[in-house]
């Protein structure tokens, strides 16, 4: 990886997750070029000079630079990849399938010519299988093809367990695994407040309520805002991945990764825990499971699958 002077980071997508993902960015010094790509004119170029202006306030010295030409992306140690339609209040993220798809595959068409080194992190839903269409074009290592929703849905369980329980909110840890959809798989027996099980603090329904409210937490944003899904919590996610792999640190996050058998599954991308370094998916953390949520990881890969399934059928895996 290269040093933090000659770092790049891409965002592909200027919309709100992708311009929130380069402001990130650019705060947290992750990279000397932040590259902000996306197919409006002017909107990329308008935020970046927005961002390039706040620096001075900052005191970040990142450069943000806003382009529609792909040209401009080229050699990027990572790429965000947020491109693609949000949903409407009553959709659900596989709505978003064939649309979504398209972009995906235009986008990992440039990537693969123009950052053949790059580790990319897909953002884009449905997240399960337009991480497992990113793969499939780009045809790099699964390694250094991430999907990010683990840590968003795993923050929103902490936020949840924070007001439930008044704990201070970096204290809470919390772990939710499978897909990023309906048969996401919370994991009460891995949520913690400073190494005390959650679930010695709360009662059963509560964690329950707590767990459902979860799985979801991204249509009770759609249904608040009414128009576009949330996005402050998934650029944290997306940066924080992004910030383990660039600075090599090594921390364990859950993140959609290509099953080798781990779990018992093979060949389908879901949510599991993982070890982010300079490499990507240094490793995966085949961690204990119930028997229930080994049934519901099932239920998970099945879900993925269908999606994966109705790609092929469109012709674009
Ligand atoms: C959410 C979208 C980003 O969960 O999937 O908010």
């Amino acid at each position: 990886m290269a040093s933090i002077q000659s770092r790049k980071v891409t965002v592909v997508g200027a919309g709100f997750v992708g311009s929130t993902c380069a402001q990130l960015a650019a705060f947290k010094n992750l990279a000397s070029e932040v590259v902000l790509i996306d197919v409006l004119e002017g909107r990329p170029q308008g935020i970046a000079l927005d961002l390039n202006q706040s620096a001075a306030v900052e005191g970040f010295q990142a450069r943000v630079i806003g382009t529609n030409d792909p040209a401009d992306t080229a050699d990027s140690d990572v790429v965000i990849m947020t491109a693609g339609r949000p949903r409407k209040p009553g959709m659900s993220r596989s709505d978003l399938l064939e649309v979504n798809g398209r972009i995906v595959a235009t986008v990992a068409e440039y990537v693969r010519r123009l950052s053949p080194e790059a580790i990319v992190i897909v953002v884009t839903n449905p997240l399960d299988s337009m991480v497992s269409l990113m793969r499939h074009c780009l045809g790099f290592p699964a390694r250094r093809v991430i999907g990010m929703a683990g840590v968003l849905d795993s923050s929103r369980f902490c936020w949840f367990i924070r007001e439930e329980t008044g704990a201070a909110v970096q204290d809470v840890n919390a772990m939710v695994l499978g897909a990023h959809g309906d048969s996401m798989v919370p994991m009460p027996n891995y949520c913690t407040v400073n190494g005390v099980q959650v679930a010695d603090l709360v009662k059963a329904d509560r964690m329950d309520a707590m767990a459902d409210r979860t799985r979801h937490g991204g249509a009770e944003i759609v249904g608040l805002l009414k128009t576009g899904s949330a996005w402050y919590a998934p650029a944290s996610s997306a940066v924080a991945m992004a910030e383990s792999i660039l600075n090599d640190a090594q921390r364990l996050m859950p993140c959609a990764c290509l099953m080798n058998g781990e779990f018992g599954f093979e060949g389908v991308y879901m949510g599991v825990p993982a070890i982010l370094g300079s490499e990507g998916v240094q490793r995966i953390v085949e961690v204990p499971l119930t028997a229930e949520a080994r049934a519901q990881l099932q239920k998970t890969a099945g879900a993925v699958q269908n999606d994966v399934e109705a790609l092929r059928d469109l012709g674009l895996m």
